[in-house]
């Protein structure tokens, strides 16, 4: 059976085949052109001397080894002949050829048809989405690791950031929320903990947050915060130019240092590394990882990331950063396997690759 990638002239062609197969939720003929054109995306077909039959298209994270099965339609005069399988075959087998290892979808909880193809092909059940569908029904969240089969952890706790500028308390957010069940996860906490931990400026906009005065608003919940980075110097501050802005940078570092000494927050400057994650991580440690967007975006933006677990081969990050223009829905963002090489190179920023990392563990205040 041959697939090729679709081109623009399929357009009409995928548009009836959609019409057929799904009563809502279509891809439009501009979604289609969009995802035709992409290089973060694959649409294969396959036709027949007659036209087109089916269709699968797979979107892809970049710098992560993620992908996600958008979608996937067999023309219903073709059903039945085992086209769906070998289309997953084909798609699977490409995004391994791009260094793809993890192939997330979504399905209504009754597509009983397309639930069998999947779960005899290798995916399993991560999460069951309540009203995930337009017209309100349930779905569920299925994930197949293309070489070998690997178990997600149910009901990590998840926050998308609200803000251009608030990765930092969001990260945190997830990370408190994962050592204290009833922490909540609201707005109004996102953007106090920015106002207590920013650095006020960035190169552009508002400022992040440093991993100083995120110790500091996990300190103050209760929670016991260490430090790792690789230099004492003022963070993000040499992609500044503005010696007003430069002024502010350097007096807020000076004083999240000052009161990081005085409540006793353990500072470590070292150039840390995976091991050295992964040895926090096995001593129940929650990370907060400053990371370099470049690889993940092409921004050199300073980006804080939740570290949840490592394996031996990938890592794991939640993160807050839900970018809908690449219709990244939040499935994307949640326990999100990078390869440890990607990562080692993701958590240096800028050009002194200035490292980054804030440690959490306890229980937090009684709520
Ligand atoms: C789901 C869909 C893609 C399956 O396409 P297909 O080419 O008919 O599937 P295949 O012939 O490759 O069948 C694969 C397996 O699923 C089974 N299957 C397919 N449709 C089924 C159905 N409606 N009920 C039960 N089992 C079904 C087949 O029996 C086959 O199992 P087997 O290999 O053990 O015999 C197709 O029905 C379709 O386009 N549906 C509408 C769009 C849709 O729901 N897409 C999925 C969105 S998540």
């Amino acid at each position: 059976m041959t697939f090729r990638l679709a081109t623009s002239a399929d357009v009409p062609a995928l548009s009836a085949i959609e019409e057929e197969a799904f009563p809502g939720d279509r891809l439009t003929p501009r979604r289609f052109r969009h995802f035709i054109r992409s290089s973060h995306s694959e649409l294969w077909v396959h036709e027949d001397e007659k036209g087109l039959l089916a269709y699968i298209l797979v979107l892809f994270h970049r710098g992560t080894s993620l992908a996600r099965l958008y979608s996937i339609a067999v023309a219903a005069r073709a059903r039945g002949r085992g086209l769906a399988r070998q289309l997953l075959n084909h798609a699977e087998a490409q995004a391994m050829l791009r260094g793809v290892f993890f192939m997330r979808l979504e399905v209504r909880d009754d597509n009983e048809g397309a639930l069998y193809l999947y779960e005899s092909t290798g995916y399993r059940r991560i999460r069951f989405l309540p009203g995930y569908y337009e017209d309100g029904s349930a779905g569920w969240r299925l994930e197949k690791h293309l070489s070998t089969m690997r178990v997600v952890p149910q009901e990590l706790p998840f926050y998308g950031q609200t803000t251009p500028f608030t990765c930092g308390p969001s990260a945190l957010m997830m990370a408190m929320r994962s050592l204290q069940s009833g922490f909540q996860l609201s707005r109004l906490c996102e953007l106090n903990i920015w106002r207590e931990a920013t650095t006020i400026y960035l190169t552009t906009g508002h400022g992040g947050c440093s991993a100083q005065g995120l110790a500091l608003a996990a300190q103050a919940r209760g929670f016991d915060a260490a430090i790792w980075m690789s230099d004492e110097s003022v963070p993000f501050i040499e992609g500044v130019r503005n010696e007003h802005k430069r002024e502010v940078l350097r007096l807020v570092s000076d004083d999240f240092s000052h009161r990081c000494e005085g409540a006793g927050i353990s500072s470590e400057v070292s150039q840390f590394t995976v091991e050295t994650l992964r040895e926090a991580l096995k001593s129940g440690h929650r990370i907060l990882l400053l990371i370099s967007t470049y690889r993940m975006n092409r921004n050199k933006a300073p980006h804080w990331v939740w570290l949840v677990a490592m394996d031996e081969d990938f890592a794991y990050i939640n993160d807050p950063d839900v970018d809908d223009t690449l219709d990244q829905a939040a499935v994307d963002n949640i326990y999100v396997p990078v390869s440890l090489e990607n990562l080692a190179a993701m958590c240096q920023y800028g050009s002194r690759r200035y490292m980054a990392a804030v440690l959490i563990s306890g229980t937090g205040r009684p709520l």
